[in-house]
């Protein structure tokens, strides 16, 4: 994929600028990478592939996050006055449909009952968009992981994962737009506003992460046979890989992988520290065999 040269010089950007904003829209736009999903080309799988495929119980909810975050982006372009950055963020909602196209299509290929769901309508524009980016820094993270050892398992044929790529690049894209856009969008207001913003993003992020810890504590405990729920998906996803494979394991992969796929991108920009900084110290303190 074409992706901008990083740029490792240590030239430091400020945050705010003119400069920053203009970086942070052409970067994205420069970044994208056309396709269509439904001129993809699927590939034939095994019975027990294809088995193996229909058994994972998240395709709908993949589907309808796409949905509700394809639709939170477009609308929340209108927050931008800058052209560039609008363009970026506009772009961002169509990759995001794209997404649900892409799932819509592979469902449809291999027989996986999907529905599509109808539009979504943000109720606060600025309030979803953030919602929607620091759940997606949570989601990423783990599905970078996830995405390299369903690669390295064998667990999907190599040919799809090919198909899949483009997109988990893509959300590395988003992500990291998404935090330079939540700091430069921050030091836009005038200074006694933004401590009240650090509290909303502080109180969306405690959200967020009340929403994994629940999904956390449910892991390894016996689900009932028909719930069929996919949420939270990325973080449960990894017991779909093997009994052997443990959480300080799945931790370690999505650390390495997340730096490898920002590493791609202009070094200037500020990259996510959250989600992968949890991470760490979850890394650091858990026994290597939980
Ligand atoms: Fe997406
Ligand atoms: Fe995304």
């Amino acid at each position: 994929m074409s992706v901008v040269p990083a740029n490792f010089e240590s030239e430091r950007l400020a945050v705010g600028s003119a400069e920053h904003r203009r970086l942070l829209g052409q970067f994205f736009l420069d970044t994208h990478v056309e396709y269509v999903p439904e001129q993809m080309h699927w590939p034939q799988l095994s019975d027990e592939e294809l088995m193996r495929l229909r058994s994972l119980p998240f395709w709908q909810e993949a589907v309808s996050t796409e949905n509700v975050t394809s639709n939170t982006v477009a609308a929340a372009a209108a927050l931008e006055a800058d052209p560039l950055v609008r363009q970026a963020i506009e772009l961002q909602g169509f990759e995001e449909m794209r997404h649900a196209r892409l799932l819509v299509a592979l469902a449809s290929h291999y027989h996986i009952p999907v529905a599509s769901p109808p539009p979504f309508t943000p109720r606060s524009l600025e309030s979803d968009f953030l919602f929607a980016g620091f759940g997606e820094c949570f989601d990423s993270f783990f599905a970078f992981g996830l995405f390299a050892l369903a690669r390295q398992s064998g667990f999907f044929p190599p040919a799809l994962t090919k198909v899949f790529e483009p997109v988990m690049q893509e959300e590395a894209r988003h992500i990291l737009f998404f935090v330079n856009w939540v700091k430069y969008r921050r030091l836009q207001l005038p200074w006694w506003r933004r401590p009240q913003f650090r509290l909303r993003c502080a109180w969306i992020i405690l959200r967020q992460v009340a929403s994994r810890v629940k999904t956390a504590r449910t892991m390894g405990k016996p689900q009932a046979a028909d719930t069929g729920s996919g949420e939270n998906f990325t973080l449960t996803a990894h017991q779909e890989l093997g009994a052997e494979m443990t959480l300080h394991r799945l931790l370690e992969v999505c650390l390495a992988e997340n730096d490898r796929r920002m590493s791609e991108y202009d070094a200037r920009l500020r990259r996510p520290r959250l989600v992968p900084g949890i991470a760490r110290v979850l890394f650091r303190v858990l026994p290597a065999s939980v």
